[in-house]
């Protein structure tokens, strides 16, 4: 994502539909599950999906979710219900797609920092794929998978590009911690196949995340291509796949998506050409405009000339905007209370903040939102990948809740968290351990 200019921007009607929800439908929602909230549309996920399917129709191919955008049980079934698999990071992600009913066959574990437990746990469920990112990852794996059956790994390439991303989500230049640099991977191919008991099936990568052009993924498919030949060259003849990470940019609104078509011309010739199947791992690409973030305006006040409107949620819900600076439009749902006792100033460009103690805690800067006064309701659009997953208990706050929207009908998928909930685990009598 690059950082887009926060002032202006939105649309700024008053009353607008979201999600394909008529405002009634979210102020029902807000009114009986509470604010913050996330509200996301199974339906919206399906489109996605069947968008990403058809550009790669006639390419062999299989697409796994990545768990990390959004990790929520409710959300993996809906995911599995569509036939993905999917990917993951942790022992965490591992636990919650094994509990969503996803077959170990189904899963690709990547990941720059996989401990030995983690390793071990895959191993002991039998994950579909591992894949490899460093020399020492694969001698504590060849280490853990003798007297096994045969592990399938892949290595997972840093092929040194650049993309044109925040930089806090390029992860494929020379200097990155992530992947096995390109001219590392042959060597590493040789010893997996010392090792024995490790099958060497798929070359990878992910360049970055929120990627709008295809020309990185060329250059990034070319760099494994080359890699795959010179492996089959060295005799490696278990390569089944090519998988080209995740990263597909959607728009939050005045950036530009990425062009499946050229995306799927940038990345399916290396696979098919070589009889291999190419792998898919989008995350943002399903969830991202497939939720949003509700949240209800507290006050409203001015300040050094600007106008404020602090809303219920903040970074520690939705912390993409103090990260990255991310642009994320702002619709009014329910208009609010007259613009805090100056209702001339109802079209005043807003800064709209959260209620946390860090200046750095905004939802969007500069915004046209008429009728934001007190009480009134506000969607945060876009916030279905990397929302709920990045919020934290910052300032004490309770997790938002989150909802399901499927043909008509809502279900709650995750309890707002309780202030006990904050203090699970600790105490404040400690049991003192003699050192
Ligand atoms: N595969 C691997 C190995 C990954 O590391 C990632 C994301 C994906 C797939 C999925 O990428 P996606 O299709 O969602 O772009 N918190 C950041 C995004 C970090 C993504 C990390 N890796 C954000 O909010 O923009």
């Amino acid at each position: 994502m690059r950082l887009v200019r926060q002032e202006g921007g939105n649309r700024g009607g008053v009353g607008e539909s979201v999600l394909d929800l008529p405002p009634q439908a979210l102020e029902r929602i807000a009114g009986e599950v509470g604010t913050p909230v996330f509200v996301y549309s199974a339906d919206k996920i399906a489109e996605q999906h069947r968008a990403l399917s058809q550009a790669l129709a006639g390419i062999s191919h299989r697409i796994h979710y990545s768990v990390k955008a959004n990790s929520s049980l409710g959300i993996l079934r809906v995911i599995r219900d569509l036939g993905l698999g999917v990917d993951i990071v942790s022992m965490g992600e591992l636990a919650r797609v094994l509990r969503a009913g996803f077959s170990p066959a189904d899963i690709v574990f990547s990941g720059a920092g996989k401990t030995c437990a983690e390793l071990e746990a895959a191993l002991e469920c039998g994950v579909g794929l591992l894949n490899l990112e460093s020399e020492w990852e694969l001698e504590i794996l060849c280490r853990l998978a003798r007297d096994r059956k045969p592990v399938d790994v892949g290595i997972r390439v840093n092929p040194d590009v650049t993309t044109d991303t925040h930089p806090y989500t390029q992860t494929a230049r020379a200097g990155h911690k992530f992947g096995v640099p390109r001219d590392q991977v042959v060597d590493l191919a040789r010893r997996i196949m010392r090792c024995g008991n490790l099958r060497l099936r798929s070359l990878g990568m992910h360049l970055g995340s929120q990627i709008s052009q295809a020309e990185p993924y060329r250059r990034g498919a070319a760099c494994l291509g080359e890699l795959a030949d010179k492996l089959v060259r060295m005799g490696v003849d278990t390569l089944a796949s090519i998988d080209v990470g995740g990263g597909l940019g959607i728009s939050y609104g005045p950036d530009p998506a990425l062009d499946l078509g050229e995306f799927r011309d940038a990345v399916a010739g290396v696979a098919s050409s070589r009889g291999l199947a190419l792998l898919v791992e989008p995350g943002r690409f399903l969830l991202g405009n497939s939720g949003c973030l509700l949240t209800r305006v507290i006050c409203r006040k001015r300040s050094g000339g600007r106008t404020i409107v602090i809303t219920d949620a903040g970074m520690n819900d939705f912390l993409r905007p103090s990260l990255y600076g991310a642009y994320h439009e702002i619709r009014v749902v329910a208009e609010g209370a007259g613009g805090g006792g100056d209702a001339s100033r109802d079209h005043d460009p807003v800064d709209v903040v959260g209620p946390n103690c860090e200046t750095g805690d905004f939802l969007g800067m500069g915004r046209r939102l008429a009728g934001a006064g007190p009480g009134a309701l506000l969607a945060v659009m876009g916030a279905g990948a990397y929302g709920f997953v990045m919020s934290s208990n910052y300032n004490s706050r309770p997790r938002a809740a989150e909802v399901l929207v499927r043909e008509g009908k809502y279900a709650v998928i995750r309890q707002r968290e309780t202030v006990e909930d904050l203090m699970r685990g600790e105490t404040d009598s400690p049991r003192w351990v003699n050192l």
